[in-house]
């Protein structure tokens, strides 16, 4: 197995680290689910061998061109990629804020993983890609994943109404921001 590049740790047992052609088969398999597509915005259904190998390509080449990596596996030692974070189209230094996001395998919900994970993002994001300021919107039905950005700091910052288009319908989003400032 190819060494990652870049390993920053979340905790014991997991870390955040390139995404590599390996990660395939743990793309294909996490993401054949509906609990995912339904919160999430960019993520096909079903989910093919063509969007993965289309997905890590431009990973790999967003990293070559950027010399720096803007989203990372979510690793468990054991079981490899259980999950996915970053800010896939933050160009480094053309801008101070980046919108990020997030998904986790089902089988690892509610074990304050991601919270975790969007701690350990929040702090590499401030230090090594220089952002001042990181937003993400989530569906108005999504409360977990909000609760993940409060309890990491986020405020709301606005309740945006039928913001998104999704398979024909409007949804509503709430804005999270996070200031560098407000972790000082
Ligand atoms: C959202 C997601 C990343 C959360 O990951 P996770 O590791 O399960 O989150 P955590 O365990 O760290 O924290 C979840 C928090 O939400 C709370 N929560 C979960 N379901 C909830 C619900 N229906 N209502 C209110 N709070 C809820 C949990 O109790 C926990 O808060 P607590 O620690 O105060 O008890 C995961 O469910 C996921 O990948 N969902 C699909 C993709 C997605 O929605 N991505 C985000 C798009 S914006």
């Amino acid at each position: 197995m190819t060494t990652p590049e870049l390993k920053i740790k979340i905790c014991d047992n997991l870390h955040l680290s390139s995404i590599l052609e390996s990660d395939k088969a743990a793309l294909l398999k996490h993401l054949d689910s509906k609990e995912i597509y339904n919160t999430t915005l960019n993520i096909p259904s079903p989910y093919l061998v063509a969007d993965a190998d289309f997905w890590i390509r431009k990973r790999i080449e967003h990293t070559r061109k950027q010399g720096k990596e803007v989203t990372f596996a979510i690793r468990d030692d054991d079981a490899g990629l259980i999950g996915v974070i970053g800010a896939d189209g933050y160009e480094f230094g053309l801008n101070h804020r980046a919108e990020f996001g997030y998904w986790l395998a089902r089988p690892y919900w509610g074990k304050g993983i991601m919270t975790d994970a969007v701690k350990t993002y929040v702090h590499y994001a401030f230090t090594e890609l220089e952002l001042l300021r990181l937003t993400a919107h989530v569906f108005a039905f999504n409360p977990a994943s909000a609760r993940v950005l409060e309890k990491n700091g986020f405020k709301l910052e606005g309740h945006l109404r039928k913001h998104f288009c999704k398979d024909g319908n409007l949804i509503d989003a709430h804005l999270y921001g996070l200031l560098k400032e407000d972790l000082l």
